[in-house]
């Protein structure tokens, strides 16, 4: 999610560390900052954009200015707001080491709390700095112990992922780089190293990189680099040469952000699960929410909020949670909620889902709900977003940054959440301990399954080209899967401008029938569950109109292939998990058919990520 450089050579380390971050930025813009290693340590950091951070270098000392090693990182925030002290790098108390840090670690309060106990001082409200305390504790402890072998010991104490620089002007030397679940690259120079999160900041420079690998930890000097692993045994590494043009590495070397973000979505689903779903002990945790689990426990009513994709999320929401915890559910679209006087009070939870956290009418349904004395309760991925400070309480859905204005990899992130919510309301209430741990196993299994899914991206280009002239197109779905067709629908329309609409199934016969003939494409989201028999008589129905019928079907159903033009098979699952891997299927679906339509996918028309207007 952030972006970390490092440099240790010959020349000015500052300005190619800001130009590095500068090609970061996508990763994670909120804050950003360098540590700079000459005779001393100088940390300079800031909320804001890098180039902010290069106006305030321009005052460096001549010292500074010299320095030829240092480390820089550009935040996306996971814990604790944009802010200049949450900004990393992180430094000791005595300011002697700074450290850089990509991922979560998961069990940082219980060692700041012990750090706090042996007096040690916090500045900021991130994860991150405990890393740079326990290497100065470690360090302080043992004087025959060298930067490496204490951030060695140090990484031993951490659970979570990370990827980290840290460097000390006691051992002015060297960088020390580990990564474990968070991407490290080194760039190999003539007489100097570069470090990257990923290979964007470092093509420039060189095209020899060695990737290192989880558990590993290299020591990187002007002249020479270590690598070894977490218990010090020494590793030889591949050089690869990089092929890629820098446009293509900022996106992870897809065509575009959207299809990246397609991608990603196993890895995120890992990242909203983490420390959360806890199989072992058989419960969910969600710590933004635990102070108010009882009051939303007993709430008379929750009402959802929210706008595009994010209410597509909110409907998926309401069946769970009626399901899981039969409390009644309401979803309404902010733009309405927000003038229509609504009956909310002091018994009622009212749920804004958000991406940006700063959708201008989900912010407003927010305030009139607070108003009116409802538990306001935010699900947004953008830490220390509007949304997030003005709830009482919420979840961050840590899906990492979206650039593609159709949101993909959020959405799935945002149902997560709710399928935890209703996990979390129910327990105890609702559903009994095994079914809790059904549910748990079904979620650990999404991420494997949704890999799978996106094994079938070539079969779905294909299906993509015999449709790509459509002019219009319908998405039908049932239960869990209706508001799947809606989002099926409106991915289409946003990128392709293709015109679409989803639809209960069922409602088909009540007005969309008209629309069918040979050329229209019509979508079905055909899994078994208890509407299957239901939704193949919508299928013949179509057919025998001559609708053209795509239809996404559990592994093995014979039965569809007989009916469909194209089916797109997915792992079978239960039916609340089916819309997480139902989406993927018709995500790819609307990116192929743009892209085969010279489609700007990133920047669709007249749309905007952030509609912080009415
Ligand atoms: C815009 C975006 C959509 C998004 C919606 C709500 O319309 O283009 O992708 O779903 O806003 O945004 P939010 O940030 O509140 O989830």
């Amino acid at each position: 999610m952030c972006g970390i450089v490092g440099y240790i050579g010959w020349r000015e380390a500052a300005p190619l560390l800001l130009k590095g971050l500068k090609r970061l930025e996508y990763r994670g813009y909120d804050s950003a900052g360098v540590a700079l290693l000459n005779e001393s340590l100088l940390v300079m950091k800031q909320k804001g954009s890098v180039s902010g951070l290069e106006a305030a270098t321009e005052g460096l000392s001549a010292e500074m200015k010299a320095a030829t090693v240092g480390i820089g990182h550009t935040r996306w925030a996971t814990h604790g707001e944009p802010s200049d002290i949450n900004a990393h790098p992180h430094q000791n108390t005595v300011g002697d080491i700074a450290v850089i840090h990509n991922g979560i670690i998961e069990n940082y309060s219980v060692l700041k709390q012990e750090l706090i106990s042996q007096d040690y001082k916090f500045s900021s409200d991130t994860d991150s700095e405990v890393l740079v305390h326990l290497i100065d504790r470690i360090w302080k402890s043992d004087s025959s112990l060298d930067l490496e072998s204490a951030t060695r010991n140090a990484l031993r104490h951490v659970d979570g992922a990370y990827g980290i620089c840290v460097i000390s002007s006691r051992e002015p030397d060297k960088i020390i780089v580990a990564r474990k679940g968070s991407p490290l690259v080194i760039g190999i120079g003539t007489g100097e190293y570069f470090i990257a999160s990923d290979a964007a900041p470092i093509v420039e420079h060189t095209n020899k990189v060695v990737y290192l690998s989880d558990g590993e930890l290299a020591v990187v000097k002007k002249d020479s680099y270590v690598v070894k692993t977490i218990d010090n045994i020494e590793q030889e590494k591949i050089v690869t040469e990089l092929d890629f043009s820098l446009e293509k590495i900022e996106k992870g070397g897809f065509e575009h952000f959207m299809l990246k973000e397609i991608f990603e979505q196993p890895a995120v689903m890992h990242d909203v699960m983490r420390g959360r779903v806890r199989l072992e002990e058989g419960r969910i945790c969600l710590g933004g929410i635990e102070d108010y689990l009882d009051r939303l426990k007993h709430a008379k009513r929750i009402v959802i909020c929210a706008c595009g994709t994010s209410w597509h999320a909110a409907l998926i929401g309401e069946y769970l949670i009626e399901e899981f915890a039969r409390i009644p559910v309401e979803v309404d679209y902010a733009s309405e909620f927000r003038y229509r006087n609504p009956i909310v009070g002091v018994d009622d939870v009212v749920i804004l889902i958000s991406q940006s956290g700063e959708t201008a009418d989900t912010l407003a349904a927010l305030r009139t709900a607070k108003e009116k004395g409802a538990l306001v309760m935010g699900i947004c991925n953008v830490v220390g977003s509007t949304i997030a400070r003005e709830t009482l309480c919420g979840m961050y859905t840590h899906a990492g940054p979206e650039v593609g204005v159709a949101s993909t990899k959020a959405f799935t992130a945002q149902v997560i959440m709710l399928y935890m919510l209703a996990l979390a309301l129910s327990r105890g209430r609702t559903l009994s301990q095994d079914e809790i741990t059904i549910n748990l196993r079904e979620l650990s299994r999404l991420p494997e399954k949704a890999s799978r899914i996106l094994e079938l991206d070539s079969q779905i280009k294909d299906i993509a080209e015999s449709f790509k002239d459509a002019r219009n197109a319908l998405y039908l779905g049932r239960g869990y899967n209706f508001p799947v067709a809606l989002e099926g629908a409106l991915k289409l329309k946003e990128i392709s401008y293709i015109h679409a609409e989803g639809y209960p199934a069922a409602e088909m016969k009540h007005g969309p029938i008209a629309l069918i003939d040979r050329d229209m494409p019509v979508i079905f989201i055909a899994t078994r569950d208890s509407t299957y028999a239901k939704i193949l008589s919508n299928i013949e129905e179509v057919r025998s109109r001559k609708g053209r019928v795509i239809a996404i079907a559990n592994e093995g159903d014979q039965e569809v292939s007989r009916l469909a033009e194209h089916v797109i098979y997915i792992p079978q699952s239960s039916g609340p998990i089916t819309p997480l891997l139902t989406v993927i299927p018709l995500q790819l679906l609307a990116y192929h058919i743009a892209t085969l339509r010279g489609c700007n996918v990133d920047r669709p028309r007249n749309l905007a990520k952030s509609v912080t207007v009415e």
